[in-house]
């Protein structure tokens, strides 16, 4: 009974000191914290495009190509789209609803590095790849159609916009910006019942409430793009992939409004969107002759058979953490 009440005094004595530690804690609580660094945030404008008109150096067909390229770019659906005047090739969006500001914005999935890195090994196709074949990648994929011959002025005048864009990186490097950001990983599944909720708040204004976006008066183009259903994307698009979504929509959208400095979606929002809109249907694209080699699969790729014992879920929609930790 003695050593029980002795023990009872120590208990109390302890809850006493630690009550002490507690309040004293609250009442003086940035004295013994360290000085925090600001996060470094890159600007913007990161990486500045150069413009066509501004180049005095151009011979006059040259361009004349090069605006071309840039229109394609901007307007692509009216020229490949369903009703395009050139090829009907396309699912009607245009490569600046994705490559934003006709591939010049900062974060906003620019052709900064293009010319500096290509042609390069592509993993997925496990072997060299042209610009020209990238384009055609985003053709198939991303515009859910048919490859572009090589030898066309079209394909001539995108390669030739692209390459000049990023004609004074420095071989094999990457502007700060560049491409779709690599956003963090957060600690658990990305949720499309949650994502639901955000494209709901924040997206279906412009993208519709069925994902399938607005055409403009003419119907030639979308004044807001798909995100979803028979005019978007296929499964073999890097949209598809839960991370480039995230990543591309953190910094840009809602459009006009979120940047990469001051983005309106969490890290966690951007994901869950991600699995929203990814968990909707859209037209697939046959991938058997993709990663070869399994073992150079990202990690979120979507579909097996995978090199590790993860399941195709966790693929698709994490958590991711456990990947990375496995690669360490
Ligand atoms: C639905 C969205 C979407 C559309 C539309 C789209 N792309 Fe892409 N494109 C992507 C994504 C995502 C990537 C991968 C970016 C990354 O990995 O950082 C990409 C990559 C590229 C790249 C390689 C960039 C690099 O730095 O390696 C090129 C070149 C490209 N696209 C050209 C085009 C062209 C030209 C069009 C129109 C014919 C087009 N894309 C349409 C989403 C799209
Ligand atoms: C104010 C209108 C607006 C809002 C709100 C908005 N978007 Fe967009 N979004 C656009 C426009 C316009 C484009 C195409 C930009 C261009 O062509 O220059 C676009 C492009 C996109 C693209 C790439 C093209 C495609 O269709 O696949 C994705 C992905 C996207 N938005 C996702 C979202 C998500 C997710 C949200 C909500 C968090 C959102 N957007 C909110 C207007 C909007």
């Amino acid at each position: 009974m003695a050593r029980y009440k002795q023990w009872r005094v120590f208990t109390a004595v302890l809850l006493v000191a630690a009550m002490a530690i507690a309040v004293f804690a609250l009442l003086k609580p940035q004295q013994h914290v360290k000085p925090v660094a600001p996060t470094k945030v890159a600007p913007d404008n990161a990486w500045v495009a150069p413009e066509i008109n501004n180049d005095s150096s151009l011979a006059p067909e040259t361009k004349t190509l090069l605006l071309y390229g840039e229109e394609l770019i901007t307007h692509t659906a009216k020229y490949f789209g369903p009703k395009g005047i050139v090829s009907n090739t396309s699912n009607g969006m245009n490569c600046q609803n994705c490559h934003l500001d006709a591939g010049r914005k900062s974060w906003g999935n620019n052709f900064g590095a293009v010319a500096a890195n290509y042609p390069r090994f592509n993993p997925r196709a496990g072997r060299l790849q042209t610009i020209y074949g990238r384009i055609n990648d985003c053709f198939q994929r991303s515009l859910n159609g048919h490859p572009v011959e090589t030898a066309t002025r079209e394909m001539q005048a995108m390669f030739a916009y692209i390459a000049w864009l990023g004609r004074t990186v420095a071989l094999n490097s990457k502007p700060v910006g560049s491409g779709v950001e690599k956003i963090a990983f957060i600690n658990r599944a990305a949720s499309p019942d949650s994502g639901k909720l955000v494209y709901a708040a924040k997206c279906a204004v412009c993208h519709g409430k069925s994902g399938g976006g607005l055409l403009t008066a003419t119907g030639m183009e979308y004044a807001y793009p798909p995100l979803w259903g028979a005019n978007s994307y296929n499964t073999g698009a890097g949209l598809y992939r839960l991370s480039g979504f995230a990543g591309f929509v953190k910094n840009n959208m809602p459009y006009l409004q979120a940047t990469h400095s001051s983005p309106l979606l969490t890290i966690s929002q951007a994901w869950d969107v991600a699995a929203f809109v990814n968990t909707q249907p859209r037209p697939s694209y046959d991938q058997q002759n993709d990663w070869k080699d399994i073992k150079r699969k990202p990690f979120d790729f979507p579909f097996g058979p995978y090199a590790d014992t993860f399941s195709q879920q966790q693929h698709k929609y994490g958590p991711f953490q456990a990947f990375a930790m496995v690669k360490k």
